[in-house]
């Protein structure tokens, strides 16, 4: 019996647009020829800066493209946090990587409550803080969204009490139902929000382009940063993005992609509904790739459910403090709607004590 993974926060492989990317790398090469095969600027690709500088209503110089967001994030907090104790805010439950990030440079993490409209502002606490870090957009782990109104609210609380705002939003465009919501950084005017995407979840992971839109300072140190690191980003697989969206690619890939990422929503959606206990309750997200699960006890480990062949990522390595023993994150994007059914079967049955159907 194969395991089914609801760990893996990834696309599947046939989300990947492989041969258009090839093609798109070996014309980057050859139309940018040295540009793209020397060192360069820090902050990026120049052509790819201006695409997203546009797109944005920045100047280019206030984008910063990096070697995947996360990557960004290692930067930008390392200029934020100047000493350790210092205090950070994040959602709890928020994105795993950032917490150990911050652990790793000894900051000081405060965890801020969410339901399912998200970030509870009302709980967010006074005092000094370096930034807050929030996904407002079919958050990972959630698959919750901050709604328009406490959008609003929360770009003129940071305003009032000059609190710094990073917005991170690689799921933004993962949309494959509802209206599209503005983003913090378009709400705010672009002011006061460092803000983050990439292109990990619109074209692939393993091309390692992200990117930040930063108040010009912070965006001058944060190249100085990249380029003391790397010296120079790489250019081919930023030139190949940029060729990519040069095509008029992104937008039908975008579509060919949210197809196949809600008839997985759907079928995990329909798979919990039909299987799953009283009591348990989950996130029903209109995009992204995770669905949260609240269970009314404390969740099975992850060797239970190993040996009834699914696993998930437990609620536990979301939140700073170890809680979230009777949450779990399912991520449906790496798995296929038949597959995504059989593993909240066999999940349905972990919960149940039962043993796990041998079929698949
Ligand atoms: C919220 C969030 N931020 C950042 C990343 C990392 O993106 P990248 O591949 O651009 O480093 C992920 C990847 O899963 C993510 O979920």
């Amino acid at each position: 019996m194969s395991v089914i993974s609801f760990a893996r926060g990834v696309p599947a492989p046939e989300c990947l647009a492989v041969d258009e990317i090839a093609d798109c790398a070996k014309v980057a090469v050859e139309r940018g020829g040295p540009s793209v095969l020397l060192y360069g600027p820090g902050g990026g690709y120049g052509p790819l800066r201006e695409w997203i500088a546009e797109r944005h209503g920045v100047e280019p110089a206030r984008v910063v493209i990096t070697s995947g967001s996360l990557q960004g994030f290692v930067f930008l907090a390392q200029q934020l946090l100047p000493k350790p104790g210092t205090r950070v805010l994040v959602e709890a439950p928020t994105y795993d990587r950032p917490i150990k990030i911050l652990k790793r440079l000894g900051a000081e993490i405060v965890g801020v409550p969410m339901d399912d409209d998200g970030l509870v502002l009302d709980e967010l606490p006074e005092g000094d803080f370096a930034f807050l870090y929030t996904i407002p957009t079919f958050q990972n782990p959630s698959g919750r969204s901050l709604t328009l109104e406490r959008r609003r609210r929360l770009v003129e609380l940071a305003r009032d009490r000059g609190l710094l705002v990073l917005e991170d939003d690689p799921y933004g465009l993962v949309r494959y139902e509802g209206e599209p919501l503005p983003s913090l950084h378009e709400l705010a005017g672009g002011e006061g929000i460092a803000y983050a995407s990439s292109f990990s979840k619109t074209i692939a992971p393993g091309v390692r382009v992200g990117y930040f839109v930063l108040p010009t300072e912070l965006a001058r140190e944060v190249e100085a940063l990249a380029t003391s690191t790397y010296i120079s980003p790489p250019f081919m697989t930023q030139a190949t993005v940029h060729e990519f969206l040069r095509r008029g690619n992104f937008e039908p890939n975008l579509e060919r992609v949210n197809g196949l990422l809600r008839a997985r929503r759907d079928a995990m959606l329909e798979a919990l509904e039909r299987n799953l206990p009283d009591g348990a309750v989950w996130s029903r997200p209109d995009g992204g790739y995770f669905v949260w699960l609240d269970l009314p006890e404390q969740a099975p480990s992850l060797a239970d459910a190993e040996r009834a062949g699914v696993t998930f990522v437990p609620g536990t390595d979301f939140f700073a403090d170890g809680s979230g023993g009777s949450s779990l994150r399912l991520a449906f994007s790496y798995v296929t709607p038949d597959e995504i059914g059989e593993g909240v079967e066999r999940l349905a049955a972990v919960l149940a004590g039962a043993a796990a159907p041998a079929s698949l």
